[in-house]
């Protein structure tokens, strides 16, 4: 920090080389092989100049009159982004968010208003008789979608939880029974939020069976695919999301796995009108009372943003330099070496792989023999050095992983974002985790 209190400190080319090194040095490092804790994106070079770009150009996105090259490259993107999705020309919609947490709230938000038109200037779920207002979800769901049912004043108790079967995916033939017993409890389920790569396995919910239910109940089909959804621009890996054509609204982050500085999170609505209907209110200097061609591109009114960064630029940039194999390529390729990962722990008698990964995240445990028991002590060991490697690899700094609840009992979890990661990396990750968990055990500490 400078001194100077009474002038502006000179240019010191030091201490700025001194921030960006100490920048550098800290943090989850995305461009390094061994981080592989979490859904952060190695960026792609050339985005990240776009992205320096933005920033000096300050151009706030929400507004034609102010970006109008992002708010062009937005249609450009939907378009090119709704070939894969599949619905027709013309009547769908997207605006972009600051992060797959705003855009999974404000689907609902145009969800829930679309089933209680009063809501929004009631401030009450509407005419007696009507059921309280409900969102159903699968156990897996990413928190953020319980937190806008805390926002949207739903509250907790009207979520219902939809059953997962043993590749942690909703189960839709059970989920018919447990939203018939909500409906019976006076809950009226006016959205289904499905997810397409659950944060914690990467599972895919299947979207054809659950738009089908959901729609046979009159109810919204949100698909949470922060995580997933960029897997459509694989042809290989696109059946994943089969039946994604149904769906009523899709929140797709690219600074996952479209590589690109984040926030940039694309939600799009198969019915453009629907997504209008997310926000309701005046203001005169900003929203234009009789649109022509140009503010029609406006996306204020549809978000919660009023000042928004110009997200898609880097993105688009990308798609525009390089073209869609990039990203496919590079999906491909995470998704591979992450099956790959898994014949690798299924060689290791002392790990356990919990499912068979179908994108890029794999959850296992190091379970050496003497702690295979499935007591209740046993689990609670279990999960104990569970715990007690993770922090040691995260301490240790070669690697990042993160750690995950499943069925109780903590797992160790690898997302692989960086097409660098190689099997050879995975199984030196799996020699530390060995040398730390027999240390540990030895020793009975997570700390050395
Ligand atoms: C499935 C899923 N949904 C939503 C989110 C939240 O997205 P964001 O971090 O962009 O707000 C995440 C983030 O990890 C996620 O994995």
């Amino acid at each position: 920090m400078t001194t100077e209190r009474e002038r502006i400190a000179d240019f010191d080319e030091e201490k700025l080389a001194g921030i960006i090194d100490l920048y550098l040095r800290t943090g989850i490092a995305v461009h390094s092989p061994g981080a592989m804790g979490r859904q952060f994106s190695g960026v792609v070079p050339l985005a990240g100049v776009i992205d320096f770009v933005t920033s000096m150009v300050n151009q706030p996105s929400s507004f034609y009159e102010a970006a109008q090259l992002p708010n062009v490259a937005e249609q450009i993107m939907a378009e090119e982004l709704n070939a894969f999705i599949g619905w027709p020309a013309g009547g769908f919609g997207m605006v972009t968010t600051s992060g797959g947490s705003l855009a999974n709230l404000t689907a609902l938000l145009a969800a829930r208003n679309r089933a209680f038109p009063d809501f929004w200037e009631g401030g009450g779920p509407g005419p007696v008789g009507s059921g309280r207002p409900a969102i159903a979800v699968g156990e897996d769901v990413h928190y953020s979608v319980s937190r806008a049912a805390g926002v949207l004043g739903i509250g907790e108790a009207q979520i219902v939880r939809l059953p997962l079967n043993a590749r942690r995916q909703v189960c839709p033939d059970r989920a018919e029974a447990v939203l018939a017993a909500a409906e019976r409890r006076g809950l009226q389920v006016f959205c289904v939020v499905a997810s397409a790569g659950t944060t914690s396995v990467g599972a895919f919910d299947p979207l054809d069976e659950l738009a089908d239910l959901a729609h046979r109940r009159g109810a919204w089909l949100h698909v949470d695919g922060a995580h997933g959804a960029s897997l459509l621009v694989s042809d290989r890996l696109r059946p994943k999301l089969r039946g994604i054509e149904k769906a009523d609204s899709l929140a797709w982050d690219a600074h996952k796995m479209m590589f690109v500085p984040a926030p940039c999170t694309l939600l799009f609505y198969r019915d453009r009108e629907q997504g209008l209907g997310a926000f309701r209110q005046q203001a005169s200097y900003v929203f234009d009372e009789e649109p022509d061609l140009y503010t029609a591109l406006d996306s204020g009114g549809e978000t919660f943003e009023c000042t928004k960064r110009p997200m898609i630029m880097a993105l688009w940039a990308l798609w525009a330099v390089h073209g869609r194999a990039l990203f496919a390529e590079k999906i491909e390729q995470l998704c591979r070496t992450t099956g790959q990962a898994h014949q690798v722990l299924l060689e290791q008698p002392d790990f356990e792989a919990l499912h068979e990964p179908e994108a890029n995240i794999l959850c296992f445990r190091y379970r050496p023999a003497g702690l295979t028991g499935t007591g209740p002590a046993d689990r609670r060991e279990l999960h104990r050095l569970q715990v007690a490697i993770r922090n040691r690899v995260k301490r240790d700094g070669t690697f990042f992983i993160s750690k995950v609840d499943i069925d109780g009992t903590a797992a160790l979890r690898v997302v692989l974002m960086n097409h660098e990661t190689s099997t050879e990396h995975f199984r030196m990750l799996l020699r530390e985790i060995r040398s730390a968990g027999q240390d540990i055990q030895l020793n009975g500490k997570g700390n050395r």
